[in-house]
């Protein structure tokens, strides 16, 4: 059995479409053609791959078959060089092992404590009495801080600064490449801009480094274990600048949109924030006006309410909206023969909006996460990935939004902005296009 899909002539009406709104594009497609869809690439055989047992062959199950030498990956690694998100075999398993003991429980403590002073910032820096304000904005900022303090160390923080400006700046000319899963090129000025760019990272992430050392010991925190399997022969000097930039990459705006998008369904969904502050008022008490104490590590496992509200808003609003693999070898997918060589895209965009395994898939009801997800969509939940490339930071993340949400709730209340249209922007995350703006309340 063959996949069916567009012919070449679609494609070329397409490619406009796939520019303004590529997840349109892909619902389109899915809903067209169905679950496992061939695209006529010239010379590169790419396949939409929208059923949960064929995402699962890819990422879980066939994960050595499948590589990460794709488009995507391909210009990301323009920046990343061959950090853990972008490597494959041999190198992504070495650096895997050294960066894992950074995101254990111990490290997380200090992420549930830097997430909730970096929400506490940011709820001060609303207007007292309430008002409109960019939530995007707010939320960027709080995620860059807690990126900086817990990965790298407070001590590095300006320097940190200038290494994640730097990789803005790089990942902003690539950009245009990520922007469809498909393959891409970059004109000459493009290669310019993007050589500069990454010399400035090198510099900066060099900077890092050198403060640092200037400070004797390594240190706890992921600079400091880097540095240590630097010393120790097990990592090359070029594979730390990697992984710096990795993690400033993978770990800043998907958390900024993740809490973004919480905020935003819960403004929409009124009935879904009271829930979340009953419980909020539970935990922390609901006395004093500010509403009650600060969150912390210890409360997370009575957040149940609020880890759910970002569970959910990760089912709706999955900030990596596309992973791209490419086959090894040929491998067979829901009974369809794939070719060595082909592109597969599994989008978990679609695979969570599927009505059997999601009833009334685009309402938002974190009561589905509250009560445990059935196996089916337990499957297809896949905001993090699956399989041994599954997210690292996906606790840190956890921890972070839903401790942030939680500071950011007991103090205030969330409400659509009047006269601002939410628009959703698919590039290298899935992002409010021009920030999101909410009104805030005190309480
Ligand atoms: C809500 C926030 C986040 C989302 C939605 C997210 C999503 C993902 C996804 C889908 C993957 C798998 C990609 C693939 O299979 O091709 C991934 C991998 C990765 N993420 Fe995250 N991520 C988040 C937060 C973080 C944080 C906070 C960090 C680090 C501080 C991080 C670091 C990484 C790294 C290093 C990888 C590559 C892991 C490997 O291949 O071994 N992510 N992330």
């Amino acid at each position: 059995m063959e996949a069916d899909g567009p012919l070449p002539w679609h494609m070329v009406t397409a490619v406009p479409r796939i520019r303004a709104d590529p997840l349109a594009f892909l619902a389109s497609v899915q809903a067209r053609w169905g679950d496992l869809v061939a695209f006529p690439m010239p010379r590169l055989p790419v396949v939409l791959v929208s059923s949960p047992t064929a995402a699962r062959r890819v990422l879980v199950d066939n994960h050595r078959g499948w590589s990460k030498r794709t488009a995507q990956y391909g210009a990301l690694s323009a920046v990343t060089g061959s950090g853990l998100l972008t490597s494959d075999g041999e190198v992504w398993r070495e650096r895997r092992r050294t960066a894992q003991p950074a995101f254990h429980p111990g490290g997380l403590t200090a992420v549930a404590e830097q997430s909730v002073a970096a929400a506490a910032r940011m709820r001060a820096a609303w207007p007292s009495g309430g008002g409109v304000v960019d939530v995007d904005a707010g939320a960027l900022q709080a995620t860059l801080e807690v990126v900086g303090r817990t990965l790298f160390g407070a001590d590095v923080a300006e320097d940190g600064e200038r290494l994640v400006r730097a990789v803005l700046e790089a990942l902003e000319v690539v950009v245009g490449r990520v922007r469809t899963p498909l393959p891409g090129w970059l004109p000459t000025p493009a290669r310019r801009r993007l050589r500069r760019a990454v010399a400035e990272l090198d510099a900066a992430s060099a900077a890092v480094v050198a403060r640092r050392r200037a400070q004797g010991a390594a240190g706890e925190d992921l600079l400091g274990l880097l540095l240590r399997a630097v010393d120790s022969g097990d990592l090359a000097p070029e594979g730390l600048r990697d992984e710096l930039v990795t993690m400033v990459i993978a770990g800043h705006e998907t958390v900024a949109s993740a809490l973004t998008w919480t905020l935003h369904l819960l403004a929409q969904e009124q009935g879904a924030q009271r829930r979340v502050r009953e419980e909020l008022e539970a935990v922390l008490g609901g006395g004093d006006e500010r509403g009650g104490r600060a969150p912390g590590w210890d409360d997370l496992r009575s957040l149940v309410r609020t880890r759910a509200a970002v569970e959910e808003s990760l089912r709706l609003f999955p900030p990596a909206w596309v992973v791209s693999r490419r086959a090894v070898a040929e491998d067979v997918l829901d009974g369809v023969a794939v070719p060595a060589g082909t592109t597969a895209i599994i989008s978990p965009w679609l695979l969570h909006r599927r009505p059997e395994l999601f009833p009334d898939p685009e309402a938002y009801r974190p009561e589905r996460f509250e009560e445990g997800l059935p196996r089916g969509a337990r499957t297809a939940y896949t905001p993090f990935g699956a399989g041994p490339r599954l997210c690292i930071g996906r606790d840190f993340a956890l921890v972070e939004t839903t401790l942030a949400l939680a500071e950011l709730l007991r103090g205030a209340s969330v409400h659509p902005a009047p006269g601002t249209r939410v628009r959703v922007e698919a590039l290298v995350t899935m992002r409010p296009r021009d920030g999101l703006r909410l009104e805030v309340r005190p309480r």
